[in-house]
């Protein structure tokens, strides 16, 4: 079986679960190096999966491993030094979200992308992946639900991680970039259009901290794009449940509504009322669809096809971010240029 090599970069949070997809639950697919500044963690993931060549720079990997292509799983400030090392290096590249946080970042990773000419590069838009979002949008596609007039996506995040969300949070990007990203990509996916004008709010609610890295804990986002679709993000830290990410497509002819899931189909009925319980984080939640996203992209590679998360959609994405950002700053509805 023809096998893709594949090198990660950033051995951490996320870095972990694509390695270990990567080397355990995906034929087609070889995990042959792993770098991490910190390099303890490249090691302990390297003894753990059989990985011998284990680096603390990307730089050295790159010239002394024989991999076709990279992974990269760093904080997204990193994303951009690494996609321009993979570029010059010739390698397939899979990104995880957002692909860069900047205007200079999002020129210079085009530039770099365009010569890296006949190489895949994906972006790790997860949930358009998973089986119900996907599913969702082939309906959508059909036209089982007529004309889309609204979009609506969710994302909550569960208070439980407050100790994550204060170690990580200055090195993730904030709301905006971090966090909804993922739902500014699936109402541009779903309404099938560019944004047209956008108004954000938010604010801090619950968690002080959030403060200290110029943050927000919970934000509401609100579009309209070019072909009329209306649509509506909100992203908060303050769920309780558990990891709360739901979505809702009201059309001409009907909705569709992707349900928060929850760990089992087991509901509890009792004096306390009728519960089931919520998936706790993005770990249990998105685990089908990380390895799916990485199989996706082995694949496309592996069949010399097109990417099926590409850096222009990416780029269009931070775009969106970027609009957010500025309209919550500066409290007034932004226009797409
Ligand atoms: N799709 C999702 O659901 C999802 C969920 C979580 C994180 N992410 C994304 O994954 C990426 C990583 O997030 P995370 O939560 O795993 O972060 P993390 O901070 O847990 O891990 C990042 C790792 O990268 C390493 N690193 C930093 N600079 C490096 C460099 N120059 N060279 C090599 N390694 C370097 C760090 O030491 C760390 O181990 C981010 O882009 C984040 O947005 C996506």
């Amino acid at each position: 079986m023809e096998k893709l090599k594949i090198a990660v970069i950033g051995v951490s949070r996320l870095g972990t679960v694509h390695a270990e997809n990567i080397a355990l639950r995906i034929p087609n697919a070889e995990l042959v190096a792993l770098c991490d500044i910190k390099y303890e963690n490249a090691l302990k993931a390297g003894e753990r999966l059989g990985v011998k060549n284990v680096y603390d720079s990307y730089e050295k990997m790159l010239e002394e491993t024989d991999t076709e292509a990279v992974l990269i799983a760093t904080p997204p400030a990193v994303h951009r030094e690494c996609i321009l090392a993979a570029c010059a290096a010739k390698k397939h590249i899979f990104c995880e979200k957002p692909i860069g946080v900047t205007d200079e970042d999002l020129d210079l990773i085009d530039e770099a992308v365009v010569k890296n000419e006949g190489k895949v590069l994906q972006v790790g838009f997860v949930r358009r992946f998973d089986r119900s979002y996907a599913e969702a949008k082939a309906r959508v596609d059909r036209g089982d639900i007529g004309k889309v007039i609204k979009v609506r996506s969710i994302s909550r995040d569960p208070s439980s991680q407050i100790n994550d969300f204060i170690k990580l949070g200055p090195t993730l990007g904030g709301m905006f970039y971090d966090m909804s990203v993922h739902d500014l990509d699936l109402v541009r996916w779903f309404a099938g259009s560019e944004v047209e004008s956008l108004y954000a709010i938010g604010g801090i609610y619950e968690f002080e901290e959030f403060a200290n890295f110029n943050d927000i804990d919970n934000c509401s986002i609100l579009m309209k794009f070019k072909n009329g679709v209306m649509a509506e993000v909100e992203g908060s830290k303050n769920a309780s449940c558990g990891y709360d990410v739901w979505m809702e497509i009201v059309g001409t002819k009907g909705t569709l509504l992707i349900n928060s899931a929850t760990t089992t189909s087991v509901t509890q009925k009792d004096q306390y009322g009728i519960r089931t319980e919520c998936s706790p984080w993005f770990f249990e939640r998105f685990e089908d669809a990380y390895k799916r996203e990485v199989e996706v992209f082995v694949d496309t590679v592996l069949s010399g096809g097109e990417s099926k998360m590409s850096a222009y959609d990416a780029r269009k994405v931070v775009k969106m971010a970027t609009m957010a950002t500025k309209s919550y700053e500066q409290g007034t509805v932004v226009f797409n240029d």
